[in-house]
């Protein structure tokens, strides 16, 4: 009897690692949708990772006042994100009786314990204290490193700044592991820009591809919870809370917030 050849991987194998990127989905029960959950789970973590990136590449755009720049890679990053959305109709292929037949299996694993999501979070802002200490004391190096710089909005704000806005003193020239605090002065400068487009059309033009972006984030949040609320009712969460309704008080967390609240005195 002649033996099989051996297996040799060919370049696209080798090349971006496939085998063992395969390698890593493991479920731990023989459940139907535990291998999707994973596969899924995977997907999004490396896909925060992508939009992590392009965000990097629009604040450093921002840096150097390049505002044609920032906006194709906000745009780079929106496109990822609406791919982050949709990866919740792949999930919601699941029924919740599949689901209930993992879940014990994963113990107190949960996406509160996601790295990339929050280094996501820090890049675009949302730094609050209790997760900066957290990040301090016992978090991913990659987190640590990006509370060092400025977030996102904070680059924009200095861009801003240089082009002549008001923008307040205290809103530029923050320690970066502070958050900033909605401001009505920021507000104002938003509002002259709405006022006058044509004016100011860089800043109209990278005030609309930010709120994409933090729009897009705001739908994946929503339809997280939807997913939630589909598949454990009033069931707490694995991390812990509540699930449900903590996962409410998130929703109403926004991005950029006087991009949304000038709106009102428009
Ligand atoms: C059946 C599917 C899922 C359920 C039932 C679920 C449930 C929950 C619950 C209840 C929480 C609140 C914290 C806790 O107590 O655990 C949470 C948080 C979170 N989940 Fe999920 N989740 C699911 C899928 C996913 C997936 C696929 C991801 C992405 C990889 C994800 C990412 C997150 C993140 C990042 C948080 C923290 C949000 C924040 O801190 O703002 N979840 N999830």
């Amino acid at each position: 009897m002649t033996t099989a050849p051996e297996y040799v991987a060919p370049e696209y194998v080798t090349y971006a690692h496939m085998d063992r990127l395969h390698e890593l989905a493991r479920p731990r029960s023989d459940a139907r949708g535990e291998l999707n959950f994973i596969l899924i789970s995977h997907v999004k973590e490396l896909l925060f990772r992508a939009v992590i990136d392009d965000l990097d590449t629009a604040r450093g755009a921002l840096e150097r006042d390049d505002v044609p720049d920032a906006c194709l890679a906000l745009s780079r990053a929106t496109r990822t994100q609406r791919v982050l959305v949709a990866c919740w109709e792949s999930m919601n292929g699941m029924s919740v009786d599949e689901f209930i037949a993992f879940r014990h299996v994963l113990n107190d694993a949960s996406g509160t314990q996601s790295f990339a999501y929050r280094a996501l979070e820090f890049v675009m802002g949302n730094r609050p204290p209790g997760q900066v200490e957290a990040a301090f004391r016992d978090g991913h190096a990659m987190l640590r490193a990006e509370l060092a710089r400025p977030s996102l909005y904070d680059e924009v704000l200095r861009h801003l700044a240089r082009q002549g806005f008001s923008v307040p003193d205290e809103c530029v020239e923050r320690p970066p592991e502070q958050q900033h605090e909605a401001n009505p002065l920021i507000e104002d400068v938003w509002l002259e820009i709405y006022r006058h487009p044509d004016r100011h059309h860089a800043a109209h033009r990278l005030a609309e591809s930010l709120l994409e972006v933090a729009y897009q984030f705001s739908c994946w949040r929503a339809t997280h919870l939807l997913v939630v609320e589909r598949m454990l009712g009033g069931k707490s969460g694995t991390a812990g809370t509540d699930g449900a309704p903590w996962l409410r008080t998130i929703n109403e967390h926004r991005f950029f917030p006087e991009l949304w609240t000038f709106r009102t005195r428009l």
